[in-house]
């Protein structure tokens, strides 16, 4: 099947510091040669750590900001070609989630009207049959009809976020960006929206890429897994071969922050050791090699390309076929295998219980001798 978007090469660097005269002196490179695809109906998860540029990704990909370099297309077709009224039938067709609907809602419209505003400015709906659309949009996610009379302050944050949702869906996108819409909700909440963004999506068709830094909730919604770390993608797979058998150290570091569901079954955690390198002045060659515990000199000065196997399982790092294998790195049970004591002696391990919830990586204070 051919790709709804694809993004190749996507470059964004941030200007940091300017000379007295406004010229740029420091750039933030935070998106750094960034190439993926989604299908329709299919889910890309977008997952990393706080400013790895998940978010930048996302802006780049609906043109909401322009990249220095590479290309984007939807449907086949360039995206930086548009002209301004393809660029709004484009807008229609892709939408953006936040982590925080109250910010992206006018308080000053009722839901009704929030709703009715893209259905108008897009001309989709006759005025005639605007309430009537409202309304089916408001049972959609799991609202009642009359709620449309209310003002966005008058609802819970899982409820805001239905509402935001409903809004992406008025305009009936193919692509919705999601970008961390569960981080700010309770628990209990979370998986409500998660479980409507599915449903929503096996009945529309709908594609999404869902940004997150918390890979317990990717495990649950995503098709495809992109892990990035400082403004790359370092590992893709498919979903279940990304938690079966991750391969990058950094995915690996990644996922056993993850909560063990049954307590009895302790994993070990892999703390990450030094700072968490600055986009502002990225390592050098692979940009996780002042984290990573199998760094050579080859990887202190050549950047690893991304290279996919058979199966499309690619990887960004030198030294992958000579790594353990996954499953001993990231055991079910707590024990581990003789092969692995070097690998423990360079991460520093904790055995601790299931974690509080999320991923949270810990740097640690540089390497003695690092
Ligand atoms: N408008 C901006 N101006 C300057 N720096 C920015 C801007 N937006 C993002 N950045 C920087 O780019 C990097 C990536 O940010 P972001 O995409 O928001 O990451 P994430 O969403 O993964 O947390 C960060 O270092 C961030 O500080
Ligand atoms: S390329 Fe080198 S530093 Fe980067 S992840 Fe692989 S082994 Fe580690
Ligand atoms: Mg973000």
């Amino acid at each position: 099947m051919t790709a709804l978007l694809e993004a190749d090469g996507l470059v964004k660097r941030f200007p940091a510091t300017r000379s007295l005269f406004g010229r740029p002196t420091a750039f933030v490179r935070a998106v750094e040669s960034v190439s993926f695809s989604v299908k329709a109906g299919e889910t890309l998860a977008l997952v990393g750590e706080s400013g790895c540029g998940k978010s930048t990704v996302s802006r780049l990909a609906l043109r909401l900001i322009e990249p220095d370099a590479g290309a984007i297309r939807f449907e086949g077709r360039d995206l930086l070609a548009l002209t301004a009224t393809e660029l709004r039938a484009f807008r229609r067709k892709a939408q953006l989630i936040f982590q925080d609907p109250y910010a992206s809602l006018n308080p000053r419209m009722t839901v009704g009207q929030v709703l009715a505003e893209p259905l108008a400015l897009h001309n989709l709906v006759p005025a005639s049959a605007r309430r009537e659309r409202v309304e089916q949009i408001l049972r959609m996610v799991g609202l009642e009809p009359r709620v449309a009379r209310r003002y966005p302050h008058e609802f819970s944050g899982g409820q805001r976020q239905r509402i935001a949702i409903a809004r992406a869906l008025a305009v009936e996108p193919k692509l919705i960006i999601c970008d961390e819409p569960v981080s700010a909700l309770d628990v209990s909440i979370r998986s409500q929206i998660l479980n409507l963004l599915r449903d929503l999506q096996q009945r529309l068709g709908l594609a999404y890429i869902f940004v997150s830094h918390d890979l317990a909730v990717v495990k649950h919604i995503a098709d495809r897994v992109a892990v990035m770390n400082l403004g790359q993608i370092v590992e893709t797979a498919a979903t279940d071969a990304l938690f079966a058998a991750p391969r990058h150290p950094y995915t690996r570091a990644l996922l056993s922050a993850i909560p063990v569901p049954k307590p009895q079954a302790k994993r070990s955690r892999i703390v990450l050791q030094g700072e968490l390198p600055s986009a502002l002045n990225p390592p050098t060659g692979c940009r996780f090699h002042s984290r990573c515990a199998y760094v050579v000199e080859r990887c202190r000065v050549e950047g690893p390309a991304l290279i996919a196997d058979s199966t499309g399982h690619a990887t960004a790092c030198h030294r992958v076929a000579e790594l353990p294998p996954a499953d001993a790195v990231v055991p079910h049970d707590g024990g581990f295998s003789p092969a692995l004591e070097k690998l423990v002696a360079a991460f520093s391990l904790s055995t601790e219980g299931p974690a509080r919830g999320g991923v949270d990586i810990v740097s640690a204070s540089p390497r003695a001798g690092a």
